[in-house]
């Protein structure tokens, strides 16, 4: 049985990770291909509790940034062991929204912790899942977060202080991403999401076909 392929889905928030990853899926069933759908943190039942403490505060107890970090390495390193790994290896598709380049790009380039410790440990939690395509959907900043605003009905963008601190992180968020692109170009494809949603599949669509698909 041919490993399946392993594709992921990075970008800011807003890009339209979860639309396009949705729409990508939707073709490749139409071709008869298993595909298996992963959101971090979560997917597995530790995961899933380590999904509580990080968004639902289920430990009653902000973790710390260090913490952090660790708490989503735990969480990857159980759905690549537990669900991705073995999908996998029974020729299944796995499409990561979000996976292992995420937290290089906010708790190192965002953040600021040193770039080259998150890759250490994200080489630690995920062994040999390496993903066969990293889709980054590329979208300013602004663009991405009227569209998070849109999403969550009622809430309203300030550029208060706050707000202007969020934009310089998301800013940093994305450049880091664009510097991965760069780093790694073998395995990286930079998608313009800010077009509508259907073109942007197309491109995908293209580039999935291609690489994987197509008769060679
Ligand atoms: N190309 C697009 N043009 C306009 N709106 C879009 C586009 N793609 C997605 N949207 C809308 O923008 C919002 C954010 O999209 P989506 O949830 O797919 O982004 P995301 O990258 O998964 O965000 P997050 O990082 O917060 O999970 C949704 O309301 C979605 O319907
Ligand atoms: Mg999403």
């Amino acid at each position: 049985m041919e490993r399946g392929k392993f594709i992921t889905f990075e970008g800011p928030e807003g890009a339209g990770k979860s639309t396009q990853a949705a729409m990508l899926i939707a073709k490749l069933e139409a071709h008869g291909i298993e595909v298996i759908y992963t959101r971090e943190p979560g997917g597995t039942k530790l995961g899933e509790a380590i999904r509580g403490i990080l968004q639902y505060n289920a430990a009653n107890e902000d973790p710390c940034p260090e913490s952090e970090v660790l708490l989503f390495e735990a969480s990857r390193a159980q759905l690549v062991r537990h669900v991705i790994d073995p999908a996998l290896a029974r020729g299944a598709w796995v499409l990561c929204d979000r996976f292992a380049d995420s937290t290089t790009a906010y708790q190192g380039f965002g953040r600021g912790f040193p770039v080259d410790l998150m890759e250490t440990i994200n080489r630690f939690a995920i062994g040999s899942a390496v993903p066969d395509m990293t889709i980054l959907l590329d979208v300013n900043v602004s663009l991405g977060m009227q569209r998070c605003a849109k999403r969550q009905v009622g809430q309203k963008i300030k550029y208060d202080r706050i707000e202007s601190e969020a934009l310089a992180f998301h800013e940093k968020v994305r450049q880091g991403y664009l510097e991965l692109a760069r780093r790694y170009p073998e395995r990286f494809r930079k998608v313009d999401a800010m077009r509508l949603p259907e073109p942007i599949a197309e491109d995908i669509w293209k580039l999935v076909h291609d690489a994987f698909l197509a008769k060679k």
